[in-house]
């Protein structure tokens, strides 16, 4: 058995993750996740692809700018402007990164690119040195690598080496893939590319057929040194490879994988939880890893052994993951130096006034509630980092409803220092409460989905209304949380008004094809 490898976490949930349907993220929020992922321990982060809106060049080079540890790397088509783009946003790196791609797979070739293979092969060739002028740690990736003729991938593999790739990344694009297909793959590359030594063999896969962890972990054993995943699995369609999945896969199985990772393990949880309440997608309650019920033990027969000995039911120990070892925290008692140590328990490093503003709404609502969850703490914090890029805060809500009563809401926001009052009737009272507040704001959004839950146990826990709105043919995702359901509602509903209101001039363009 040679030396351990280390293999290289390259983390794209800003990136692909973003590209899940209703998941686009604003600057703030993805610089705030951007620091999440560098204490996390990713090696890189693929912070977007800067020539598809100004939004995204501008995200990634305000990450390029803040990260120092973690690589920041940009995405390009084989186009000189997309590199270009990329190369000018990832300039302010530390460790900047581009990351070129072409589709190489017969059906793209034919009906997507309409190029035949000499051509993509001199794109590919011609994108990869102008991005080697810009930085030494270029990537290129194959689109749709794994339905691509095994010899042309030889062949392409090696001329962008030749041109100073430094990783070559194999994607399962539409996630067809089967494992052991997936591995025989990689070793045939490593075998018939003849200067593959020069650079790390990456791969990308996503989760269509519900492979994309098995088939990334099958390329690791076969000797890929590289693996890109997303927090939670988020991606286009069914989504990308769980870097959380990945990580504990590659961690509790050293022995078998005779290879480790730099993530700090301890992160995850608090960064998973920060990614499902900036995207709004909730993680299913049985997510390997990072569901609710990844470590509870239900039959009683595993509840005696783990007392016993816990290894006999467990694997993996939930504060390796870093869940916080007891659920019910604060009341209405706790000073302000117990609630700051409980936000740093749960992996948040805030800015002092983003703590004085959730301290302060944390005492209303411990007068509210007996018992602060720190499920209730995560969503005061959320709102703080939310709250950066708001036009109009919410001030109040009044609704009459009832049967026999047509529904009714007043609804005041602030914007500035002026304050707007405004009523309509609706269908019921959340329906009333955003009419009241298009009229007020004048942004009229398209409501696609609504979901409440309890974010807690307990008759006086809080209501987590998530909406999906439609804005200019873009949708997006938004949450609100209050102990008052028609509140929680409104919160959302003007968060999203807030959002489709700041980003006309951040818009993700679907970029034309090369
Ligand atoms: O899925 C894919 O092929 C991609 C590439 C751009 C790497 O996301
Ligand atoms: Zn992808």
């Amino acid at each position: 058995m040679g030396e351990q490898r280390n293999i290289t976490i390259f983390d794209t949930t800003l990136r692909d993750g973003e590209q899940s349907p209703g998941c686009s993220m604003n600057l703030t929020e993805k610089v705030e996740l951007a620091r999440a992922l560098e204490r996390l321990g990713v090696d890189v982060i693929e912070a977007g692809f800067p020539a598809a809106s100004k939004g995204d060049f501008e995200a990634v080079r305000t990450v390029a700018s803040e990260m120092r540890d973690s690589a920041v790397c940009g995405l390009a088509r084989s186009l000189e402007a997309d590199v270009s783009a990329a190369a000018e946003a990832v300039s302010g790196a530390a460790r900047p990164r581009i990351h070129v791609f072409c589709a190489t797979s017969e059906i793209h070739r034919r009906h997507k690119l309409k190029r035949a293979k000499e051509e993509i092969v001199r794109m590919s060739v011609d994108a990869v040195r102008q991005a080697r002028n810009h930085t030494d740690d270029v990537e290129f990736s194959p689109e749709d690598a794994s339905r691509t003729e095994w010899d042309f991938l030889v062949e392409i593999t090696r001329a962008v080496i030749d041109a100073g790739a430094t990783t070559v990344n194999i994607p399962d694009t539409v996630g067809y893939a089967m494992p052991e297909q997936f591995a025989a793959l990689i070793r045939h590359l490593r075998e018939n590319v003849p200067n593959i030594d020069r650079a790390v063999i990456s791969v990308h896969c996503h989760d269509d057929l519900g492979l994309a962890v098995a088939n990334s972990l099958a390329a690791v054993h076969a000797g890929a040194g590289q693996v890109e995943c997303t927090v939670n699995g988020i991606g286009e369609r069914a989504g990308n490879a769980s870097m959380e999945e990945v990580v504990m896969a590659i961690k509790t199985r050293r022995d078998f994988f005779n290879a480790d990772c730099r993530v700090d393990t301890s992160r995850i949880y608090p960064t998973s939880r920060l990614v499902s309440s900036v995207t709004g997608l909730h993680v299913q309650r049985n997510k390997a890893i990072v569901g609710e019920n990844a470590f509870a033990h239900e039959a009683g027969i595993h509840q005696h052994g783990v007392m016993a000995n816990r290894e006999t039911y467990e694997i993996m120990r939930p504060e390796d993951i870093g869940v916080p070892p007891s659920r019910l925290v604060l009341g209405k008692h706790s000073g302000r130096h117990a609630f700051k140590q409980r936000i740093e328990a749960l992996g948040y490093s805030l800015e002092t006034e983003q703590i004085d503003n959730a301290f302060e709404k944390f005492k209303t609502l411990a007068d509210k509630k007996k018992h602060v969850f720190d499920a209730d703490i995560e969503a005061l914090i959320d709102e703080q980092i939310e709250r950066t890029s708001e036009l109009w805060t919410l001030q109040g809500v009044q609704t009459t409803a009832g049967s026999n009563t047509v529904p009714t809401a007043t609804v005041t926001v602030m914007r500035d220092r002026e304050r707007l009052t405004d009523a309509a009737t609706g269908d019921g009272p959340v329906d009333a409460v955003y009419e009241a507040i298009q009229r007020i704001t004048c942004v009229s959004l398209e409501l696609v989905d609504y979901s409440l839950r309890a974010i807690t146990s307990g008759k006086d826990a809080q209501g987590e209304v998530t909406i999906e709105v439609e804005h200019n043919g873009r949708r997006f995702r938004t949450r609100g949380v209050s102990t008052d359901i028609v509140e929680a509602s409104a919160r959302a509903f003007l968060s999203a008004v807030n959002r489709a209101a700041t980003r006309t001039n951040g818009d993700r363009q679907k970029p034309p094809q090369p």
